[in-house]
């Protein structure tokens, strides 16, 4: 008798598990199950599902029978918000025996006196350590409850804290997921408009400097325009021109990140690398100094040279850009991590700690002619070669490369 009791629970169990399973995708469906399972379990008269909502507010998301509670109603001090904070916070089971007299729920006397209420248990839920939300049981009538209930109940409430805690998971990742597919469609829009704007610039861009040197040449009051009439005309070509060129180098600056390849990897020495790097910049009075690893003498990485060069000569460029009068370029073998470092140190202005957080993110810029691009599509190559860059800024400025030290 008592095995086929048993048994009987087990299956019970089992079904909860399964139903909560097939309601895997549906929020609300799992809060209706875990609340007719609750009933089904505790053999209670009534069961109300409370849970936290976004804001933290406590919400009363299912009850049952249906008739006589109040879904979708928040909770609030007057219906017993104080208490519920306290079991959820406590993280245990709070029984009620003696309802009529129990001060800690005088809020539903009413409801206690109506429904001749004789038992209340608060069961908290969690998930991942956090209070999710709470189930309240009633029994009506001198319903008996048992020490076997009780410890049902505790077990029900780990399968349900954690039916609920994966199903809200999931909601917030196919929330992510649609998010990233948005930001996905947007980089194809927005790469697909930005050449359409290139090639048109490229265009305007080709006549007012065709305008501009005709207008150059032409010596004003000789031909058949006069010179002031002249003046107007070469100053607004001018205009055109420069303006023309500068929104064509954002929508370049746009298209490289959008439209960043996969790096070629091919082996390369860092320090022969930057050595021959340094050589062709026009350091325009920065002094540039290397200080190189010895121990990467030798050692050949994967990189790929074109992308690796935008990183290194933006860097100097912003440098030189922020007043910097010199600029220190070091390379650092860390074995035990299996990566390389090259950090770039510069003197001059410091970067406004305001932007600093995101000054990787696209369009973060202090410059009145600057993007704000540069950043961004330097942090795009370095992570696309599985690296990473750092910040920091206080009496110098210095950014940090890591890439990986993959052998070719
Ligand atoms: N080495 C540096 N020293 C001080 N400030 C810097 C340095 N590098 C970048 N910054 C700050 O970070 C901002 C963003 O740099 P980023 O290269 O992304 O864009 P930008 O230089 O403003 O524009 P663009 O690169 O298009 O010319 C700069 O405007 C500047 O304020
Ligand atoms: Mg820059």
């Amino acid at each position: 008798m008592e095995e086929n009791k048993k048994l009987s629970e087990i299956k019970d169990f089992v079904e909860t598990a399964e139903l909560f399973l097939v309601s895997q995708g549906d929020y609300q469906e799992t809060l209706n199950i875990v609340a007719e399972s609750a009933l089904k379990v505790s053999a209670a008269d009534r069961v109300c599902l409370i849970m936290k909502n976004k804001k933290e507010e406590l919400m009363i998301e299912v009850g049952l029978p249906q008739y006589d509670h109040g879904i979708c109603k928040k909770i609030t001090p007057e219906t017993g918000e104080t208490l519920l904070r306290q079991v959820m916070g406590g993280e245990s089971i709070v029984l009620v025996t003696n309802p009529c007299e129990d001060r800690r729920v005088a809020y539903m006397r009413e409801l206690i006196m109506t429904y001749g209420i004789s038992s209340i248990l608060f069961l908290p839920l969690f998930f991942g350590g956090e209070s999710t939300g709470i189930l309240v049981f009633d029994w009506v009538d001198g319903g008996k409850f048992s020490k076997e209930i009780l410890e049902k109940i505790k077990l029900f409430g780990r399968l349900a804290s954690r039916a609920i805690g994966m199903e809200k998971k999931r909601k917030k990742d196919r929330k992510k997921i649609l998010q990233d597919e948005k930001l996905r469609s947007l980089g194809e829009h927005s790469s697909q408009v930005a050449h359409i704007i290139r090639n048109s610039l490229t265009i305007i861009g080709g006549f007012s400097g065709r305008l501009l040197n005709r207008l150059t040449e032409s010596k004003f009051g000789e031909s058949k325009i006069d010179s002031e009439l002249g003046e107007t005309l070469w100053g607004t070509a001018k205009i055109i021109d420069d303006e023309s060129k500068k929104l064509e180098r954002i929508v370049n600056d746009i298209l490289t990140i959008t439209s960043l390849k996969s790096p070629v990897l091919e082996p390369h020495n860092i320090n022969e690398f930057l050595k021959e790097e340094l050589l062709r910049i026009d350091s325009n009075g920065l002094k540039l100094r290397l200080k190189l690893s010895k121990q990467l003498n030798g050692v050949n990485m994967a990189f790929d040279r074109n992308m690796m060069s935008i990183c290194i000569q933006d860097l100097i460029r912003n440098a030189g850009e922020a007043s910097a009068s010199r600029i220190l370029i070091k390379t650092k073998l860390k074995a035990k991590q299996r990566e390389v470092m090259i950090s770039a140190t510069n003197d001059g202005k410091k970067i406004n700690p305001y932007i600093l957080k995101d000054i990787f993110s696209p369009f973060v810029t202090t410059k009145t002619d600057g993007t704000g691009l540069g950043l961004a599509i330097i942090q795009s190559i370095v992570k696309k070669h599985g690296g990473n860059i750092y910040v920091s800024s206080g009496d110098k400025t210095e950014f940090t490369i890591t890439l990986p030290l993959v052998k070719p």
